[in-house]
């Protein structure tokens, strides 16, 4: 089975559009998005374009503000304390990675956590591995919802995770124990990564490295999720040898058309829901 996340994401879209027609009539207020851009990173203008016209499609208001690479880290907090304190935003994201001179922690950390849509925030981080309610970051999101379309319930289940970071590894582990899966967190330090990929049931594969996981580290039956998007010669490539791997798995997500499309309606999720939380205080 191949796992059709454009899909199981323009069906996510049309619950969130109705959900926001529903807000618009209780509230009279739609949720708002603004996404800053940082400089000229080619991906990440194509990663905000795509964000701005799904958070148009549902109907939420929109806005994207974008400056120079040399801009100077005092006005972007600056904007950020401003966002903060608006109303009409009920989320904000600053699209990674910034320029060297822009100290990351200090921008995630100055945005509110309750509008932190990214789920980035030490407050959001801590409620979400503590098990309380949070931002939960996008594309670990996006995972465990269609891993949940393959399998309801995933509890017992030994899920592999590749790669440990802040964006994708860390929060999955933590969606996956929520789970009640057994979850090993493995590494590009990890000794036999193989035999830790055959031990699972579910595979995680968030490292950034060209088709990384071959035919033979899957045990028959499992499910495989790719994060990868890797640029190479022949065009992007996840972190899965998609043509060997989608012989033995169970199921397996595809580059692109897979992680990506549901990672961008776990976005507008998030916003909805700051949105709402705001409402009800
Ligand atoms: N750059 C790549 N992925 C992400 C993401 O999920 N959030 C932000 N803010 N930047 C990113």
């Amino acid at each position: 089975m191949i796992i059709d996340g454009k899909k199981a994401a323009a069906e996510l879209r049309s619950e969130l559009k109705k959900k926001v027609d529903e807000l618009k009539s209780k509230y009279n207020a739609v949720p708002g998005l603004t996404v800053i851009l940082v400089g000229e990173d080619a991906p990440s203008k194509i990663y905000v374009r795509n964000k701005e016209k799904s958070a148009v499609e549902v109907g939420l208001n929109s806005e994207v503000i974008k400056y120079p690479a040399d801009l100077e880290e005092k006005v972007l907090l600056d904007k950020i304390r401003e966002l903060n304190n608006n109303e009409k935003v009920s989320g904000i994201l600053v699209q990674l990675p910034l320029p060297k001179h822009i100290n990351k922690r200090k921008v995630i950390e100055t945005i509110a956590h309750g509008k932190d849509v990214d789920g980035f925030h030490p407050m959001n981080v801590g409620n979400l591995s503590s098990g309380y309610d949070s931002s939960i970051p996008c594309t670990p999101f996006g995972c465990s919802l269609l891993l949940k379309q393959v399998e309801k319930n995933l509890s017992g289940k030994h899920a592999v995770v590749i790669g440990r970071s802040n964006l994708n590894g860390k929060p999955m582990t933590q969606l996956l124990l929520k789970e009640n899966c057994t979850v090993t967190i493995t590494h590009s330090r990890t000794k036999d990564l193989k035999t830790e990929c055959l031990r699972a049931d579910i595979i995680i594969a968030a490292v950034g490295i060209p088709k990384l996981v071959k035919g033979d580290w899957i045990k028959k039956g499992a499910i495989v999720i790719d994060v990868g998007i890797n640029k190479t010669d022949s065009g992007l490539v996840g972190d899965v040898d998609f043509d060997e791997v989608s012989k033995v798995a169970k199921a397996v997500t595809p580059v692109p058309g897979g992680v990506g499309p549901m990672t961008i309606a776990c976005l507008l999720n998030n916003t909805i829901e700051c949105f709402q939380k705001a409402q009800s205080k």
